[in-house]
């Protein structure tokens, strides 16, 4: 299509089904990755064609190093020269000092701080001149939440991850991330049919309600494209004010 190619993981749904629409209606050619949301990634990838754009269609576990590696191998078969990644898939809200357990401490660090800095090392040789790299971090990175223990810690590595990356790969990379607040997707559903706690976090929100995955899609695409060509190591915070309320 001409603008070159985005990997974004996690783009079945949510988020990244809102970033693969943003980039491929602003021009880019992507390749889309899912894991279990199979029919949902159909249909992201057959809209973002509609839009003219060259889309693949990758799926993978990222909650494990062989998950990582099979996306990883996956996209260098398609011999195609990356313009950017957007790093956006994970999961892991929900647990406490009591429900804890190694192994699910292991697949929350893996996708959320682990997929990231891997995807970025095995597939660094495919990144173009002037790439652009964003990981989707969380409010949770400056804000923990309570009963999200492994998230929260898992968030913070990434956006200090971003960072240390940054110093690492500038001048011809630039990587910067998103600390979303609480965005309408599944991933947020339970809170918001928890009238007490949904109505505790509006209360906090001096924007007065939950972001849109699209709101986080157009900063997105801000980063991705040379508009943002003077920012490396930021993480843009995008959450109607409730961190610093
Ligand atoms: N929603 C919020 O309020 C919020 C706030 C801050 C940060 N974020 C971050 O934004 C990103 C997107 O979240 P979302 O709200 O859009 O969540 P979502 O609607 O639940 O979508 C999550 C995406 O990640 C993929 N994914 C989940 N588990 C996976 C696994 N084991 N291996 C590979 N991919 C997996 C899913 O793929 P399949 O469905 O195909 O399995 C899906 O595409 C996440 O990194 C999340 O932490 C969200």
């Amino acid at each position: 299509m001409g603008k070159g190619h985005i990997l974004v993981t996690g783009a079945s749904k949510g988020i990244g089904a809102a970033i693969a629409m943003e980039l491929s209606r602003s021009g880019y050619d992507l390749i889309l990755h899912y894991n279990k949301s199979s029919a949902q990634a159909e249909k992201v990838s057959e809209a973002c064609r509609k839009n003219g754009s060259d889309v693949a269609l990758v799926s993978a576990d990222l909650t494990s190093p062989e998950g990582i590696k099979d996306l990883c191998n996956h996209v260098r078969t398609l011999r195609v020269k990356l313009k950017g990644i957007v790093n956006n898939a994970g999961s892991g809200v929900g647990d406490d000092l009591t429900r804890i357990s190694e192994e699910a401490w292991d697949a929350v660090l893996n996708i959320n701080a682990k997929a990231p800095l891997f995807i970025i090392k095995n597939l660094l040789d495919l990144l173009g001149e002037n790439a652009s790299i964003v990981n989707m971090s969380s409010a949770a990175s400056i804000n923990p939440i309570r009963n999200s223990i492994s998230y929260s810690a898992s968030k913070a590595a990434l956006s200090n991850l971003t960072k240390a990356l940054a110093l690492n790969f500038g001048p011809s990379l630039r990587i910067n991330a998103i600390a979303p607040g609480f965005i309408e997707t599944d991933m947020t559903s339970f809170i918001r049919q928890n009238e007490r706690i949904y109505d505790s976090i509006i209360k906090r929100t001096p924007l007065k309600r939950f972001g849109k995955p699209e709101e986080i899609a157009k900063v997105a695409r801000f980063l991705i494209s040379e508009d943002s060509s003077f920012m490396t190591g930021e993480v843009i915070v995008v959450d109607g004010g409730i961190t610093f309320s």
